[in-house]
């Protein structure tokens, strides 16, 4: 897959997710659905909306014992999504089960990638209620390795962090940046923030975009705007 806009759909009921989806006429685009839409309908909703064409990056960030991850990737796999994630700090023993969960009898599956630290985790809270005292851009790169050991397909990333993951560990390992905001756009809760063609320069293979784009006077519009800036 090459280089994409995703829409993050936090949307908290299928009528509201459809209605904005309904918008799009042209391109069907890139969806990301979230655990909110997901716990509120269903895997239905999963369901529906790729019936309707469109690609989905299911993010629900598993934790869990290795064998418990294991069988819920294969009933994820069964619904046919085409990114799934977990968290990297599931170890790597987690990744290789949740692979080989999520790994259909005929070789096929969805790509899978993980979570490193949460953007919501800084320093302190790493040290003080994790107790992990490394550096914090040193705990993601460690944690990007130990996903690539593991055969994960790439991880989810600050867009300035993704040079470097590339750098570590190679081209084709794939990131999946959130934090992107236009030039000329309201920054929001989000604390370090790229424009989609500096996340372009810097790499990124796919950027996640919620609130510019599902919040915009025209969505339509701002999505094309992202993709311009960011796949051509
Ligand atoms: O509205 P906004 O563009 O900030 O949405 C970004 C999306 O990416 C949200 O769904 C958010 O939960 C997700 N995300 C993030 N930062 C991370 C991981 C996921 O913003 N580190």
């Amino acid at each position: 897959m090459g280089k994409d806009v995703i829409i993050a759909c936090d949307f908290s009921s299928r009528e509201a997710t459809l209605s904005f989806l309904d918008k799009f006429q042209g391109k069907k685009p890139f969806v990301k659905i979230g655990m909110e839409l997901y716990f509120a309908e269903g895997p239905d909703i999963v369901r529906e909306i790729k019936a309707r064409g469109h690609k989905i990056f299911l993010d629900l960030k598993l934790h869990d014992i290795p064998n418990t991850v294991k069988k819920a990737m294969a009933v994820l796999s069964n619904l046919d999504v085409d990114i799934c994630n977990l968290h990297a700090a599931g170890t790597v023993n987690m990744m290789e089960q949740a692979l080989e969960g999520l790994t259909r009898a005929d070789g096929t599956r969805p790509l899978l990638i993980a979570v490193t630290q949460l953007t919501s985790t800084d320093q302190e809270s790493l040290e003080r209620d994790l107790m992990i005292h490394a550096p914090m851009d040193e705990v993601v790169m460690h944690y990007a390795q130990n996903a690539k050991r593991a055969g994960l397909d790439g991880i989810v990333c600050s867009p300035l962090e993704a040079g470097k993951v590339h750098d570590i560990c190679g081209r084709d390992f794939l990131t999946v940046t959130p934090g992107v905001r236009f030039a000329d756009g309201d920054v929001g809760d989000q604390k370090r923030v790229m424009t989609p063609a500096a996340a372009k320069a810097i790499g990124s293979d796919y950027i996640v975009v919620g609130r510019p784009i599902t919040g915009a006077a025209d969505p339509v519009a701002a999505y094309g705007r992202c993709v311009a800036e960011f796949c051509d």
